[in-house]
């Protein structure tokens, strides 16, 4: 084991391959891939920002001053797509590609050309997605969920959509394969399952969600395709179809989609929460147990997106009490996040500040989302912007800001230097406070009935929609201090960072159960 350091196994400078702009087209190294898929989603990110920030600007007072009806429509449609299959779902495949193979000892990702075809994929869909805004009738309006009938109506610019999500489909599920493969089959000889760091769990856990459901999203929008062009009426009641139908097959899938989106954040923040209060993590296989339970039960919840198509009463209920269920492993999750952090010997560093601000405001999205799984209560936010609320607490103050604080975490691994930390800890409040400043104001805006996907509303919303408008704004500028400390680091400003960076500022780092084994990222472990 001693005839090759991990150093020879992960160098790039032993591969005589091509150079320049070839290298990263033709580069099967997870390392390159990693980077890759992060630099490809931060753009996704920035691009369904401007998107975001146009509808802000818009809403920021009454009246129409900005977009006409139809664009804005475009707008929040392409918001939402891009931001979940551009920005979201690519980022955790970047910390994947990323992390993995060093985490279980493995020498790359188990497919190594498959998963450059994996990336390759998503520029060609995202090309698709955002050209469609120039197509005669411009981007689909159907919103993010692409409902029938509307999907089935709308210009070719659905055509294009349609297409870059069969593209993005495939992406995911090559990416979910060479996950499930890697870590089942790559595992440095002593890393039994039981002893992954927990993020290689979550990740496990989180691919074979995607190879369940993204065939079952290709499925509801190639029935739309078929719908449009070809004759056929699944979504048609005039022709024996049935358009909620369509909602049955995409929350079927869309309900996963969430814990897609938010598994691995839990797996982040699982790495970092025991870094920075120097002690191992509670309740490891709890966490591990927890996750699959979450899993397995977000296959039968999808209907509570749909309290208000006319269900019978017992399906709501079944709906609404399943839904509830699943706040029971979310709050071992959380119980043993906190119990990690009990007693321990903490200090706050970037990556632990958005590891808790993580804890804090997800879990206020999960209280609001348990509020939403109460059917009469749905039936009234339905469509409003308290849904929006919601989900955006658990997407951006869930999913991002652990992307975030993996970002800050891993950084001094991925570049060889620290970042800083006063840039950090800036980027940091900055986006706390404007992100609340943006999202709390929709609760009241949603409780008291403003509708979602609206480009223009009644006096009465004015001064929250005013608020969460600069909120927006100043959201949106933070973000460009997350480039500034990435440019630094990366050029090096700050000290040079060792082979386990956070190791060698605190003396400790906790992946793994008590007691844990020495363990540094690099350093493949042995049998002795
Ligand atoms: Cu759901």
């Amino acid at each position: 084991m001693s005839a090759v350091t991990p150093d020879q196994l992960h160098d790039d400078h032993h591969h005589h391959g091509p150079t320049g702009l070839m290298r990263w087209i033709t580069t099967t190294n997870h390392k390159d891939i990693g980077t890759m898929y992060l630099i490809f989603s931060f753009i996704m990110f920035l691009s369904g920002g401007v998107m975001a920030l146009t509808i802000r600007a818009e809403l920021f007072k009454p009246g129409l001053q900005i977009v006409q009806p139809e664009f804005f429509n475009q707008l929040t449609t392409m918001h939402g797509l891009v931001m979940v299959f551009g920005a979201i779902m690519p980022a955790f495949v970047g910390f994947a590609n990323w992390m993995l193979p060093l985490m279980i000892g493995a020498s790359d990702m188990a497919f190594a050309r498959m998963n450059n075809w994996s990336f390759w994929l998503l520029p060609v869909a995202a090309i698709l997605l955002i050209s469609s805004f120039f197509v005669p009738g411009g981007a689909t309006a159907a919103g993010w969920t692409l409902y029938a009938p509307l999907s089935v109506q709308m210009g070719m610019g659905m055509d294009l959509t349609i297409f870059a999500v069969h593209i993005m489909g495939i992406s995911s599920i090559m990416g979910a394969i060479n996950i499930v493969v890697t870590v089942l089959n790559m595992r440095a000889p002593g890393m039994t399952m039981m002893k992954m760091p927990l993020f290689c769990w979550t990740w496990l856990i989180t691919a074979y969600l995607l190879i369940a459901v993204m065939p079952v999203l290709a499925g509801a929008v190639t029935m739309i395709l078929t719908d449009r062009h070809f004759g056929t009426s699944f979504f048609n009641a005039a022709g024996g179809g049935d358009p909620v139908l369509y909602q049955h097959v995409f929350w079927f899938f869309g309900h996963p989609e969430v814990y897609i989106m938010i598994l691995p954040a839990f797996g982040i923040v699982s790495e970092i929460i025991p870094t920075f209060a120097r002690k191992p993590l509670f309740g490891y296989a709890s966490m591990v147990y927890a996750t699959a339970s979450i899993a397995i039960l977000s296959f039968v919840v999808w209907a509570h997106h749909m309290f208000t198509t006319g269900m019978p009463a017992a399906t709501q209920l079944f709906f609404m009490y399943a839904t509830m269920l699943i706040a029971v492993p979310t709050g071992v999750k959380v119980f043993n996040w906190v119990a990690t952090m009990w007693r321990g010997s903490m200090t706050f560093e970037t990556p632990m500040l958005w590891a808790t601000g993580f804890i804090f405001v997800f879990t206020m999205g999960g209280f609001t989302g348990l509020i939403c799984a109460i059917a009469p209560i749905d039936i009234q936010v339905q469509d409003t912007y308290y849904v929006v609320a919601h989900f955006h607490y658990v997407l951006v103050a869930g999913s991002l800001f652990a992307l975030f604080a993996g970002a800050y975490y891993w950084l001094p691994k991925w570049t060889g230097y620290m970042y800083s930390e006063f840039i950090g800890k800036l980027h940091f409040w900055c986006s706390i406070i404007f992100f609340n400043i943006t999202f709390f104001p929709m609760h009241f805006l949603g409780l008291a009935g403003m509708p979602r996907r609206i480009p223009d509303y009644a006096l009465q919303f004015a001064d929250f929609n005013a608020l969460a408008s600069i909120g927006a704004f100043g959201f949106g500028l933070s973000q460009l201090i997350f480039i500034v400390a990435v440019v630094k680091c990366v050029r090096g400003d700050g000290k040079k960072a060792a082979a386990s960076p956070w190791e060698d500022a605190h003396g400790l780092e906790w992946t793994v159960p008590s007691p844990a084994p020495h363990h540094t990222f690099e350093t493949p472990p042995v049998v002795k």
